[in-house]
């Protein structure tokens, strides 16, 4: 049954009550929680790679150290979302051990290379601020722990957002060639941001997708369809201010709809990316993969001394 301490699973959804760990909760629930968590956690972890390439090579001390921070702050965000992953009783060593073999994903966006210094602030703008979109309603998540973890998680993510912006404001204001350089980082980082909130509600593309699930449990509060529009008609603006022109033709304000109309997108890239052919697939699993086994020993010692204070403890 489904009936916990809390009261019945269905009737929690039915009234918008959060569900805690030790409430029952259907396996499915639990199951499509683990799913979700564990990759938004390992998107965090390997989202890390592309901007810390920049890290050595930032123009000054200041955009150094402030990247520094925000790669930081991807780490942390892991390290929170496998935490909440773990209130389901899964371990953070068993989801690591998926991804590295390929069994869970992580976000598609991080397939692609961070070409100029430009992309630093193209991340930071158009993927934390698509990343912000989608997460601020996982705030009211139905499961609890998540939900929580969003609240801190959305607080950084906007100082990510805002830095990305300046990085891009300083450039469009600079030379020809930094400008140039801004422009070259928005054509290619616009379409891959937009996929970032999943496949299309309807067509082709939607089959095999968890939206209605996940809506009727209250894990998702908009669609991918709704967010994306949001993401779009927020961001628009912002690229006018920029002086950007984003690389859609037929991108234009519908004044009936209240929204801005946009291109195709092309989910067969978009699959192609999830099924391991992006541009960067290997080389960040591999990366990950490296940096797992280089911290071995780290782990080894946490776990001896772990296991010695709580014999001394014991003893
Ligand atoms: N990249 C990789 N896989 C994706 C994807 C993407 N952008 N969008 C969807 N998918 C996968 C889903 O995982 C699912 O595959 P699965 O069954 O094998 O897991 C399939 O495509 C169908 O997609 P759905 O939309 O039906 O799946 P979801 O209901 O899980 O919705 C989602 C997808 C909107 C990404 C949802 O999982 C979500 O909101 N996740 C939490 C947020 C998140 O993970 N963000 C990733 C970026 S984190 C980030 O950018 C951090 C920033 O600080 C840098």
């Amino acid at each position: 049954t489904t009936r916990g301490k809390g009261g019945d699973f269905d009737e929690l959804i039915a009234t918008d009550k959060r569900i805690e760990p030790r409430d029952a909760m259907p396996d499915d629930y639990r199951k499509t929680l683990i799913r979700q968590i564990a990759q938004h956690a390992h998107s965090e972890i390997i989202g890390m790679q592309p901007e810390g390439n920049w890290i050595t090579r930032a123009p000054s001390l200041r955009r150094k150290a402030i990247l520094m921070a925000k790669v930081q702050d991807e780490a942390g965000h892991g390290l929170y979302l496998y935490s909440a992953a773990e209130t389901l009783g899964v371990d953070r060593a068993e989801l690591l051990d998926k991804l590295h073999s390929g069994r869970q994903r992580y976000s598609s966006i991080f397939n692609y290379p961070t070409l100029t210094w430009a992309d630093a602030g193209a991340i930071g703008w158009l993927v934390d601020g698509a990343a912000i979109m989608n997460q601020v309603p996982l705030c009211r998540c139905s499961y609890g722990p998540y939900a929580r973890a969003m609240i801190r998680v959305c607080k950084e993510e906007s100082f990510h957002q805002r830095q990305g912006f300046d990085i891009l404001w300083t450039l469009v204001r600079g030379t020809d060639g930094q400008q140039a350089m801004a422009q070259d980082a928005a054509n290619r980082w616009w379409w891959p941001s937009l996929m970032m909130f999943g496949p299309p509600d309807t067509g082709e593309a939607a089959k095999g997708g968890h939206t209605e699930q996940s809506m009727a449990w209250g894990i998702k509060r908009f669609s991918n369809d709704e967010l994306r529009q949001k993401f779009i008609d927020m961001t628009v603006p912002q690229a006018q201010k920029l002086g950007l022109t984003l690389p859609d033709p037929d991108l234009r304000w519908n004044e009936e709809r209240g929204h801005w109309d946009f291109g195709e997108i092309d989910w067969d890239e978009f699959k192609a990316v999830l099924r391991g052919d992006g541009a960067c697939n290997d080389q960040r699993i591999a990366h990950r993969l490296a940096a797992h086994n280089d911290g071995a020993w780290v782990r080894e010692a946490a776990t001896a001394y772990a296991d010695k204070s709580s014999a001394r403890e014991e003893g």
